[in-house]
C-alpha cells in the first residue's frame, strides 16, 4: 500500500475549499467556544489553520486584549489566511509558519490550543496530541474537531455520491470510497474516534459534542465530496480503476446539478478537555 504524508496544498481549489468549509463551520466553532467558557484576554492557538479555520471565531472570542496565533506549514495557506485577516481587520491575529511536529512556539504558553481536520489528513494522532499538549498551559484547554462521515448523504438519495443502505454494501458511492482513499494517502479516516481516545490516553476528561448541517439546493458546500475526490484522485483511481472513477465522478456531478437536491453534511465531532493544573 502506498502510504505517504497527505498534505494537499499549492492548489487554488484546496484554498477555496478550506475557506468555504471554514465559513460553513464557524457557527459550530462559536457554539463550542461558548461551552468552553469565557475567552476575553486569552492567548490561543489554531494549529494548521490553513486558509481560515477558527481565526475569525477565535479573534472574536479573545477580544482586543487577547491574542490569536495561527500556524501552518504551508506558505500558500498562510498567504490566503493573511489576506483574509487583513481584509477583515482582525488586529489580534498573528500568523506564523510552524511545523507542529517541530514547533518553535513556547511550551505551555497558550490558554487554548485548537486543531481541526489535522488528524484525518496526517494520521499521526498520538504525536499530534502530544505536540498540542506541550503548548497548552497547565489548566488550559485542548480542542480537536474531526469528521465522522456516517451522516453525509443527500435528499433525495444520490447513489453515485453515497448509496442508500438498502442498495447493499457492494454499491457504495464516492463518499465511502473517500475514507479508504484517505487511508491509502497515509491519513486516519477514523479520526473522530481517534481524537476521543487521545484525550483519554492523556488522562484528560473529554467533553464531546457534534454538529450536522442541512445544506439547501445550490449550496456550494454540497460539492465538497467532488473537491475532496480531486485531491485524492490518485488513491481513488488505485482503488476502483480510472474508468469506474470517471463514471462515479460524472454521475456524482449530475446528481449535484439536481436543483431540488438537499444534503446533510458529515458530522463534525468536537472534543475538548483541560490539562491538569
Ligand atoms: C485539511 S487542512 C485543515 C485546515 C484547517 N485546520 C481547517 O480546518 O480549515 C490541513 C492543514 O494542515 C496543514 N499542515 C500539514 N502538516 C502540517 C504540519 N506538520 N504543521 C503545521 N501544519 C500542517 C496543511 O498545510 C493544511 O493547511
Amino acid at each position: 500500500m502506498n502510504r505517504q504524508a497527505y498534505v494537499p496544498a499549492d492548489k487554488p481549489g484546496e484554498l477555496e475549499r478550506l475557506q468555504l468549509q471554514s465559513r460553513v463551520w464557524e457557527p459550530s466553532g462559536r457554539r463550542l467556544l461558548g461551552e468552553i467558557g469565557e475567552g476575553q484576554g486569552a492567548r490561543v492557538l489554531d494549529v494548521g489553520c490553513g486558509a481560515l479555520c477558527w481565526l475569525r471565531v477565535l479573534s472574536d472570542w479573545v477580544g482586543s486584549d487577547g491574542e490569536v496565533v495561527g500556524t501552518d506549514i504551508d506558505d500558500s495557506m498562510l498567504d490566503a489566511a493573511g489576506q483574509f485577516v487583513a481584509e477583515t481587520g482582525l488586529t489580534n491575529v498573528l500568523l506564523i509558519k510552524d511545523d507542529l511536529f517541530h514547533s518553535g512556539l513556547e511550551p505551555s504558553s497558550f490558554d487554548l490550543v485548537h486543531a481541526r481536520f489535522q488528524i484525518a489528513p496526517l494520521g499521526r494522532g498520538p504525536e499530534q496530541m502530544a505536540a498540542h499538549l506541550r503548548l497548552v498551559r497547565p489548566g488550559g484547554t485542548a480542542a480537536l474537531e474531526e469528521i465522522d462521515p456516517l451522516s453525509w448523504h443527500f435528499l433525495p438519495p444520490a447513489p453515485a455520491l453515497v448509496a442508500p443502505l438498502s442498495r447493499g454494501a457492494e454499491v457504495r458511492g464516492l463518499i465511502p470510497l473517500l475514507g479508504e482513499a484517505l487511508h491509502r494517502a497515509g491519513g486516519d479516516p477514523d479520526a473522530a474516534a481517534t481524537q476521543l481516545n487521545l484525550f483519554r490516553d492523556a488522562g484528560i476528561e473529554v467533553n464531546v459534542r457534534a454538529e450536522v448541517q442541512a445544506l439547501p439546493p445550490g449550496h456550494p458546500y454540497l460539492g465538497m465530496p467532488l473537491q475532496f475526490a480531486a485531491e485524492l484522485n490518485e488513491q481513488l483511481r488505485s482503488l476502483v480503476g480510472a474508468a469506474e472513477l470517471n463514471r462515479l465522478l460524472q454521475e456524482a456531478e449530475r446528481e449535484l446539478q439536481d436543483p431540488d437536491r438537499w444534503g446533510l453534511t458529515f458530522t463534525l465531532v468536537q472534543c475538548w478537555g483541560r490539562r491538569a493544573t
